[in-house]
């Protein structure tokens, strides 16, 4: 039996993350301790009959089995939940200790707590982890903030739990407050919209080229070994190769068409929106997964607009799956230039002081949206950390420029068979404004001044403008305003 005061970590919440991370650290020969109000989940803990893990049951003990300056991770869902879980640890728990919330929580709910931990004389981090059960048992990427000096003390255990990418592990101080939750957020987002291209390439595969599920698994697998590598499609193929016994199609076509989501794509169009920052390859994923929801509308809709059968994909050739690559590489890029560039503004709204380059570096590793281009992500943050969009860097302009021709021939093609793609073609129009020295808007600005009389700006010209807009009132100029 262990004395008291002798665990190095405490984890609250023991379902599988909770448990696997647990694993992952007494692998690192931490002692550690586990707790749940669930007897039956403590008992599969203390069931793995592991010398360096012990459950508990009754919070006190949990405490008390923890070295002082106690450090406590919840793994709880996000929410009440956590505001609850913290609520009951302070009456176990003594000024000086470190609380981490390592659960999807809402980065405004971070902020609210670390204000009034530190008022109250404890130390919190929220901390982002990704990863998945796998990631967290055997390495995950983790985005704490808040506070620093805390983190300080926790960092040698995170380090050694964390993935590992040439010698660096993934996991780093991400900044002030709420930081590390929001840039897990983000990381979501990311998630979201390359979730999403990689299902409307599916689409295009299986029902614009009549694919088989051996011929998609074999072109994930192929783009999986070049620069489109990444966990993502890594697990994709996989998908496309697995069977049930006795069946003679994957496993995938038998799985319902409508999408779960926990929020954390909401909250990320929901804060862009928010901060003014453009994100519509990330946002039109989110509404897809909404939209999946929409299933009896959708049948009924299918039977009053039925495809057109004279409308099919005529034999495209090998050089069409290129073309596929290339649209997917200039999308799946905008996906993260789009999160970049949002963490770019809320660092400039939040004072968060992320640095953008460390967050590139640790998700190279562990987490959901690891690829190969991320090394590139990471790559133009060291050359410019203050880079504010990354379709200015040198080489994914250079890049993006050799895929402009196949994203233009996939979308359009898609269009006119009538088959969705809307992270695709968002993905594109995105960048065709973002190009785009002189928008249209200046026809909004006109409509909004007719309207209501919202003034607007000459080309150069100094002040606001507003005029009469009706013919019959027609009046020679504009009037300026101020
Ligand atoms: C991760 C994931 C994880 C997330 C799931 C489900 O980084 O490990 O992002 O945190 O909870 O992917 O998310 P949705 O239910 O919203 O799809």
């Amino acid at each position: 039996m262990k004395l008291d005061n002798e665990n190095a970590f405490g984890m609250i919440g023991l379902g599988t993350m909770g448990s696997n991370l647990l694993q992952n650290i007494a692998d690192n020969g931490y002692n550690c301790a586990g707790y749940d109000n669930s007897a039956d989940k403590v008992d599969s803990l203390n069931n793995l009959k592991r010398d360096t893990i012990q459950g508990f049951s009754d919070l006190k003990t949990f405490a008390k089995s923890l070295k002082s300056p106690r450090i406590v991770m919840m793994l709880v869902p996000a929410g009440k939940i956590v505001d609850n879980v913290i609520e009951e640890l302070l009456l176990v728990l003594e000024k000086g200790d470190i609380i981490i919330d390592g659960g999807n929580s809402h980065f405004t709910d971070t902020e609210r707590r670390n204000i009034s931990l530190k008022e109250t004389g404890y130390h919190f981090i929220g901390m982002g982890v990704s990863g998945g059960e796998e990631g967290a048992r055997k390495g995950p990427s983790m985005m704490p903030g808040g506070d620093k000096k805390a983190y300080e003390i926790v960092e040698p255990i995170l380090k050694k739990i964390a993935a590992n990418v040439n010698g660096d592990a993934t996991v780093a101080y991400m900044g002030e407050r709420s930081a590390g939750h929001f840039v897990k957020m983000v990381h979501n987002g990311i998630e979201y919209a390359l979730m999403q291209l990689i299902s409307e390439t599916y689409e295009i595969l299986k029902n614009g080229l009549k694919y088989s599920d051996e011929e998609i698994h074999d072109v994930f697998k192929i783009w999986n070994e070049g620069r489109l590598q990444s966990y993502l499609l890594d697990i994709t193929r996989d998908i496309f190769a697995f069977k049930n016994e006795g069946e003679s199609v994957a496993l995938v076509n038998y799985i319902s068409d409508q999408a779960k989501a926990k929020g954390t794509g909401k909250w990320t169009s929901q804060a862009a929106m928010d901060l003014n920052c453009p994100i519509p390859t990330i946002d039109i994923s989110v509404s897809m997964r909404d939209l999946s929801h929409y299933k009896d509308l959708r049948v009924k809709a299918s039977k009053m607009y039925p495809s057109d059968d004279n409308l099919q994909y005529d034999d495209k050739g090998k050089d069409y799956i290129t073309a596929l690559e290339n649209a997917f590489y200039f999308s799946m890029v905008s996906a993260y230039a789009q999160g970049m560039h949002l963490l770019f503004k809320a660092n400039e709204e939040f004072k968060y002081d992320l640095n953008l380059d460390l967050i590139a570096k640790i998700w190279r590793g562990g987490c959901i949206i690891r690829s190969a281009f991320l090394e590139d992500i990471f790559a133009a943050y060291q050359i410019d950390s203050k880079l504010e969009h990354l379709f200015l860097d040198d080489f994914i302009h250079n890049n993006l420029t050799k895929c402009i021709a196949g994203i233009r021939t996939i979308v359009s093609d898609a269009v006119m068979q009538g088959i969705a793609i809307p992270a695709f073609s968002a993905s594109l129009s995105y960048f065709d404004n973002f190009r785009c020295a002189s928008m249209p808007t200046n026809l909004i600005q006109a409509q909004r001044d007719y309207f209501g009389a919202h003034t607007y700006e000459l080309i150069g010209k100094e002040g606001v403008f507003h005029t009469i807009w009706e013919i019959n009132n027609k009046t020679e100029q504009s009037d300026l305003i101020s």
